[in-house]
């Protein structure tokens, strides 16, 4: 890891945010703001403004010349797995059986400290190289793998929302823990790291064939008690764990409705994948305010099925977007996206770059709750910023070269580019990765 911080500075590039939600057209309206070569002003780790490049700088702030690259706010990635870099590409499985054949076999490793540190340490350092500062992650049932995660984040000033991992029946011995010891564990890492510098604690349910109705029922408490608590969990991911959890709770309406009679929806419940949700589920879901981190790369390796995007939103409720690595096959965020345009594609639904850029951004801020922090290059909020090459390599360049129209330009970018365009990352002011860009 290395670190260079400066207390003020001005960072010169094309900044692109989002004031708002840009909607599925590719005109560019008043949601996208594009500001070629300007100045970003950043005093002790947090945005104070921008100037055009022609307008005069006093001396005092320091100049980090990037014009020529595109500039935007921190990747949000809303669901992933700190110890699954140890199984990503792995061939041959659907879900369940991919959980027994490798997930579950390598997450017993976290159990060792050592192993949970540099497990946390790799995670961290990976996911800022692909320009992810923030993010939502499951690391293991071990309480010292949510540990080493949460201080890998900590050390890193890295915008963390984790917890331990909660399961406690239908996994390996080496990874179940009991209703009592999952509290126990749970209440300690809250009150060591719950709205600690920027980290905060979620209830993370593995999904519901893992955990017992009392152990649900436990989760359910703590997120009553505890103000500002997360919950994480999985949905409807996959026909045959669907099937499952409708054997393991004949009661419950449907799988997601499991999480609604514990208390588990709200704001505040970030699932992933929701693709084999019905109406009803999609009503509880805008109801609850609970979003669905849509994880593309993650439902087409393992051929869990195609996300129904317009229709949850159309329903009213939130989407986010996550890499699930190591389901997913790439942290990088931009590859996530240019997945997600084509799980839409084969739907007949055309992800414009706006849309998709906005929902790592701004829109997964919001949908966290995180929107004074995170998500956008406005004054105020905290320096989390990645410096990002338009192209690298002759098919990148000669695409931009020809692009006409500003939509066009960035569309091309998002399907082309990946974390090696990555030229530099900011964590609240600080450089925590820089290229040699000559
Ligand atoms: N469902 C329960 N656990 C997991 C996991 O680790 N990855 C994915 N993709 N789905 C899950
Ligand atoms: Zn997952």
């Amino acid at each position: 890891m290395t670190a260079t911080s400066r207390s003020k500075f001005a960072l010169r590039g094309d900044l692109l945010d989002f004031t708002a939600d840009p909607g599925w057209g590719v005109e560019p309206g008043a949601a996208v703001r594009f500001r070629p070569d300007h100045w970003l002003l950043v005093e002790d780790g947090v945005i104070r403004g921008a100037h055009s490049s022609d307008a005069a700088l006093d001396a005092s702030w320091t100049r980090i010349d990037h014009r020529g690259r595109l500039v935007l706010p921190g990747f949000v990635d809303t669901h992933v797995h700190a110890p699954q870099l140890d199984v990503i590409a792995s061939f041959g499985t659907e879900l369940l059986d991919w959980l027994n054949t490798y997930t579950f076999p390598a997450e017993q490793r976290y159990a060792d400290p050592h192993e949970a540190q540099a497990g946390a340490e790799r995670f961290c350092d990976a996911l800022l190289a692909h320009g992810t500062t923030s993010a939502v992650v499951f690391p293991t049932v071990h309480k010292v793998s949510a540990d080493a995660l949460l201080a890998a984040a900590h050390a890193r000033g890295m915008r963390m929302v984790a917890g331990k991992v909660l399961m406690d029946r239908n996994a390996p011995p080496g990874l179940l823990d009991t209703v009592d010891s999952a509290e126990r564990d749970s209440r300690e890492l809250i009150e060591r790291w719950h709205g600690r510098g920027r980290l905060a604690y979620a209830m993370t349910v593995r999904f519901a064939p893992t955990s017992t109705v009392a152990q649900l029922e436990m989760a359910g408490r703590l997120m009553r008690e505890v103000p500002g608590l997360y919950m994480q969990t999985h949905v409807a991911e996959n026909r045959a764990e669907v099937e499952w959890v409708r054997e393991l709770f004949p009661q419950a309406r449907s799988y997601l409705d499991v999480y609604h009679r514990h208390g588990l929806l709200g704001r505040q419940a970030v699932l992933a994948h929701g693709i084999w949700l019905d109406d009803a589920d999609r009503a509880l879901l805008a109801a609850t305010g609970a979003q669905i981190a849509h994880s593309p790369s993650s439902n087409l390796f393992l051929g869990s099925g195609l996300f129904g995007w317009r229709a949850l939103e159309d329903a009213g409720a939130r989407v986010s977007v996550a890499s699930d690595v190591g389901g997913g096959t790439s942290l990088s965020m931009i590859r996530t996206l240019a997945e997600a345009y084509k799980v839409q594609a084969l739907q007949g639904v055309k992800l414009t770059a706006w849309k998709g850029l906005y929902t790592a951004t701004r829109g997964a801020a919001i949908a966290l709750g995180l929107d004074h922090e995170i998500g956008s290059l406005e004054a105020g909020r905290l320096a989390d910023l990645c410096v990002w090459d338009w192209a690298l390599g002759p098919v990148g360049e000669r695409r931009l070269a020809v692009a006409t129209g500003l939509h066009e330009k960035v569309f091309a970018w998002m399907t082309l580019a990946d974390e090696r365009h990555l030229a530099e990352a900011f964590v609240a002011g600080v450089a925590r990765v820089r290229r040699d860009t000559g």
